[in-house]
């Protein structure tokens, strides 16, 4: 993940994934400057503490929707966080921002809610799923991509695989778009 955070000029998650996991979302150093680290959140319901805010680290930005919460906007800025109001709290008015900023190679290493979302609207060119020999059950076996809106298998869009290649203990496996552009 550190590897491949170092190839995209910005990371994005999404309000859930701050809350659940404090993720750092740096390249670990791999890459001067680090990825811009991005939230995308509509309730800007996001923790006082959390490993994103320490700006030493790597910037961050909390992209919200026209309307955000008076009182939440006071913390982030009380915490000195970046924030940038979108025309709609959605994947693709992100990416277009992010682009004018430069940001053009963009991770989303969000969790199902924000990557359905992400999908839905054509904002993926390319998944990288990593395999693991594990098994795992029940509840905590979360599926990694909510509802996508697809119910006939005719529906869903075919992706080209790439050979899965080992990566550590696990396997690595990229799906591309067909029409995604070389290079
Ligand atoms: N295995 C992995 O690689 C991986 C990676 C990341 C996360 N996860 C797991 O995913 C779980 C969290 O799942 P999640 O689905 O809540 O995380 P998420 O997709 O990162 O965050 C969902 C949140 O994104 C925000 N959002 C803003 N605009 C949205 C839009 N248009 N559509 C959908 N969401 C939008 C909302 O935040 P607000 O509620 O703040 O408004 C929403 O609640 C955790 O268990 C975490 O460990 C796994």
């Amino acid at each position: 993940m550190h590897a491949l955070r170092s190839r995209c000029d910005a990371v994005i998650v999404g309000g859930g994934t701050v809350r659940a996991d404090d993720p750092l979302l740096t390249s670990r150093g791999r890459r001067d400057p680090e990825p811009l680290r991005v939230v995308l959140s509509r309730r800007l319901d996001l923790p006082a503490q959390a490993r994103l805010w320490d700006q030493a680290a790597a910037p961050t930005l909390v992209a919200h929707g026209p309307e955000p919460p008076a009182e939440a906007v006071a913390r982030l800025e009380a915490l000195g966080v970046e924030r940038l109001a979108l025309p709609a709290c959605a994947p693709a008015p992100l990416l277009e921002a992010l682009a004018r900023r430069g940001c053009n190679r963009v991770l989303w290493e969000c969790g199902p809610e924000l990557a359905a979302a992400a999908i839905r609207e054509n904002c993926v060119q390319e998944v990288a799923a990593v395999i693991a020999p594990k098994l795992l059950g029940g509840l905590p076996a979360r599926t990694p991509l909510a509802e996508l809106g697809l119910t006939a298998m005719e529906q869903v869009r075919p992706w080209i695989a790439l050979p899965p290649r080992p990566l550590g203990g696990d396997w690595l496996w990229r799906l591309q778009i067909p029409d995604l552009p070389s290079g």
